[in-house]
């Protein structure tokens, strides 16, 4: 075969390999995008490793920058002592300490190398390569392949392939990390808002977290997914936070309110829909919040829309809100129990409340789905609040 052909052909396979790596490492961007928690990612890294390189076994280790160490993901890793490798220490430890690839075709001529430490289960290594898995400057893990005897040594291009595998999965892990450390504050921060209303409102603890609780069996019932029910809890949870701004001696006003006082009270989506619109992770339900109080026949308020126009979720609340305040005790009068609560939602079924709704929501009710107070009583009679 001419000299030429034989390049050719090898060029051709060359690249043959490069767009089925390139392809790889695009496919597993997309599944590390579906991951929800590090522990997902995490071993789905691991599964894209043992896919690529099926003749190896890979060890990923997380940096403590805290202790200068790095720490095994896999439990069939886990070190004996319970502590981590420090940096500088073996193959991995040098990477994480030098923070550059490393390439070691023969492992039992690399004095770094440190065979107690560093060896994964069930292979006796004799090549490897290891990789710091960076996000910008900052590095967040190492990662390594080990061949055993008899395996071709690693070489540049295998080297190549796992630099690219670590840098689209840093940039996931990153980003997941991010993602999940902005949830844990705007958690907080929400708390904070509820723990703020309760505390203006005696009589009112405890309603946003049974509302939350109740629209979420509603939305079970509905057959909504996962993301669908945890949008109508964080709706019901947040629904009543506009009450920050009603002045505390209206909410806690022992007499019947007077009609400007009732308008006052009546401002309180607007208000949530204002504090809340600049908050991220928000804006799927912040509408549902602004029309919690409009009644299917067009006779509540703010904005007086009826039927379908009503957001879903706020039908749900609607209802789920209602039961809460006829079941709960007010400063001018005592609670009702259920049965007149559950009467009034059927009295005011196609009026006030949506009639599907409503009939979803008597349906969980039934079937013990619905958390209320007085079920909490009889459970636990010692129990008066329910928070
Ligand atoms: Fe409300």
């Amino acid at each position: 075969m001419p000299e030429n052909d034989e390049n050719l052909r090898a060029m051709v396979a060359k690249l043959k390999g490069e767009v089925e790596r390139l392809r790889s490492v695009i496919e597993k961007g997309w599944s590390y995008q579906a991951c929800d928690n590090l522990n997902q990612l995490f071993d789905a890294f691991i599964k894209t490793l043992t896919g690529v390189f099926p003749d190896c076994k890979p060890t990923f280790f997380l940096v403590d920058k805290a202790n200068r160490s790095i720490y095994p993901y896999q439990d069939e890793f886990a070190l004996a002592e319970g502590r981590g490798i420090l940096w500088g220490e073996g193959i991995h430890g040098w990477v994480a300490a030098n923070v550059e690839p490393l390439l070691v075709p023969d492992l039992s001529g690399d004095e770094r190398f440190r065979s107690d430490l560093e060896t994964p289960e069930g292979i006796d290594p004799a090549t490897a390569v290891v990789v710091p898995i960076m996000y910008d400057r900052d590095i967040l893990g190492v990662v390594a392949l080990f061949g055993g005897e008899g395996r071709v040594p690693f070489d540049a291009y295998e080297l190549e392939q796992l630099i690219n595998l670590a840098y689209s999965f840093g940039i996931s892990w990153h980003n997941l990390d991010s993602y999940l450390r902005s949830q844990q504050s705007l958690q907080k921060i929400l708390k904070g808002l509820i723990n703020a209303v309760d505390a203006r409102y005696p009589y009112n603890v405890g309603h946003s977290q049974r509302v939350s609780g109740y629209c979420r069996a509603v939305a079970q019932r509905l057959g909504l997914g996962a993301e669908g029910r945890e949008q109508a809890a964080m709706a019901g949870l947040l629904h009543d936070v506009g009450m920050l701004l009603v002045p505390a001696e209206i909410l806690n006003k022992k007499d019947k309110l007077t009609v400007s006082e009732i308008r006052e009270v009546q401002k309180h989506p607007r208000y949530s829909f204002e504090i809340l619109k600049r908050i991220p992770d928000v804006e799927a339900f912040l509408s549902a919040i602004r029309h919690h109080h409009e009644w299917f026949s067009g006779e509540g308020y703010p904005d007086k829309i009826k039927g379908d126009k009503i957001p879903l979720f706020s039908r749900v609340i609607g209802i789920c809100d209602a039961f809460d305040a006829m079941t709960s005790d007010r400063p001018f009068r005592s609670a009702r129990t259920d049965k007149e609560a559950l009467d009034e939602l059927v009295r005011m079924r196609g009026r006030q409340f949506d009639p599907w709704v409503t009939d979803v929501f008597l349906k969980a009710y039934e079937d013990g789905k619905i958390i209320s107070q007085e079920v909490l009583k009889a459970v636990d009679p010692y129990r008066s609040k329910v928070i």
